[in-house]
């Protein structure tokens, strides 16, 4: 039996894949390719030294979705397929609905035909919204300030009204705080389509050469130096975390949420500290305005993930730090230089 890993050319997925492999697991990729490159596959299949099967298809192709799971027997599901850049989504909202919440009924009414009703979703830590206080917990109220975030939401109440009909499915919640780093083999890593949105991939393109300096958007934060806090964890804890959860459902079916984050937060500025001593020279930044929709203080209270699930994230910041800038160095066009 094989787990389908949808989005599994992506940053998180493809880590995912690679974990998976590792672990015995047969494992069906499906993907669009829309922000990702089938170079990431080969080298997922590279690193494991074993197979996978690839199908380059859209999520929204009920034809192809139907002949994906009669072609495999899959029994179930890591879902990660999403368009998940939020100032997109404020621009093209129709684009962001349709592909995550009408890409996953598609996906679910596939699985039910198929009576694969295990499922693992990549949610995120969005759905807390502006958190009135912090560390986070998985009882916080639910809310979201972009259509990105409200497909997260969306599909968080589609799983529970599923799972509450058909008490046959088994789902976990996963809300991703700030995933970062990559595979130690510097092979796999998070490629972002021209200029990054997110802190680490912009200060390694920084630190490459690529951009000139890194813009710290805001310094009178209520924090404690001013910038902005967040919950960075390594990938390859996050995915550890997946695997987690796939064994926790199989043994204990139900639906489940979980924060997937360090317990700890780290500003802005304590985050180029790290790099520049992993790179050996100092990365350039001036201080801007606050970027609108952003929270001062984001980070995790993982204690249930831990109780539950005895998961814990391992991989410090400067593990998290060396192993981002070993991709982007030996990577500085990301996938697109070897293809
Ligand atoms: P990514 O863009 O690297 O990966 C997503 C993959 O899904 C891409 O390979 C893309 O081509 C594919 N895809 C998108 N729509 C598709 C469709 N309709 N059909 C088939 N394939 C499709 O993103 P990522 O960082 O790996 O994120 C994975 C998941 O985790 C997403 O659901 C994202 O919302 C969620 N998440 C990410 C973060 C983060 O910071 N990276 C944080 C919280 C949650
Ligand atoms: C972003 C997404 C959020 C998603 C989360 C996890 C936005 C607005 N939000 O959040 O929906 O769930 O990733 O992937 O995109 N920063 C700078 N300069 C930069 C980039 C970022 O100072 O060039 C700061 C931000 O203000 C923030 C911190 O760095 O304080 C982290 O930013 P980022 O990596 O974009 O992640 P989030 O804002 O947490």
């Amino acid at each position: 039996m094989a787990i389908l890993v949808t989005g599994g050319a992506g940053y998180i997925g493809s880590h995912a894949c690679l974990e998976l492999l590792r672990g015995g697991h047969d494992v069906v990729v499906v993907d669009n390719l829309c922000n990702s490159h089938e170079e990431a596959v080969r080298r997922v299949r590279e690193l494991a030294g074993r197979d996978l099967v690839f199908h380059r298809a859209d999520l929204r192709d009920a034809g192809a979705m139907e002949a994906i799971f009669r072609a495999g027997a899959i029994e179930s599901v890591m879902h990660f397929a999403a368009l998940k850049a939020v100032g997109e989504s404020v621009e093209k909202p129709l684009l962001y609905w349709d592909n995550n919440v009408n890409g996953t009924l598609i996906l679910l009414e596939t699985m039910a035909r198929h009576g694969a009703r295990t499922l693992v979703f990549s949610s995120s830590c969005t759905v807390y919204g502006d958190p009135a206080s912090v560390p986070i917990r998985e009882d916080f109220p639910l809310s979201a300030v972009n259509p990105y975030g409200m497909t997260k939401l969306t599909t968080e109440r589609i799983l529970r009204d599923l799972q509450r009909a058909d008490p046959a499915w088994s789902i976990a919640l996963l809300r991703y705080f700030n995933p970062v780093g990559a595979d130690p083999s510097g092979r796999i890593g998070e490629d972002p389509n021209g200029i990054p949105n997110n802190l680490i991939p912009y200060i390694t393109q920084v630190a490459v050469g690529k951009l000139a300096a890194l813009t710290v958007f805001g310094d009178d934060y209520p924090t404690r130096d001013g910038t902005g806090v967040r919950d960075y964890l390594h990938v390859n804890d996050l995915v550890i975390g997946h695997l987690r959860a796939l064994d926790r459902l199989r043994s204990r079916p139900g639906l489940v949420a979980y924060n997937l984050g360090t317990g700890e937060g780290h500003s802005v500025l304590e985050m180029i500290h790290p790099f520049e001593r992993v790179i050996g020279r100092a990365i350039p930044y001036r201080i801007a305005p606050r970027r609108p929709g952003d929270v001062a203080e984001a980070w995790a209270d993982p204690t249930l993930a831990h109780q539950e699930l005895g998961w814990r994230a391992t991989r410090g910041l400067e593990e998290m730090c060396t192993d981002s800038w070993r991709w982007q160095e030996m990577n500085p066009d990301g996938y697109a230089g070897s293809e």
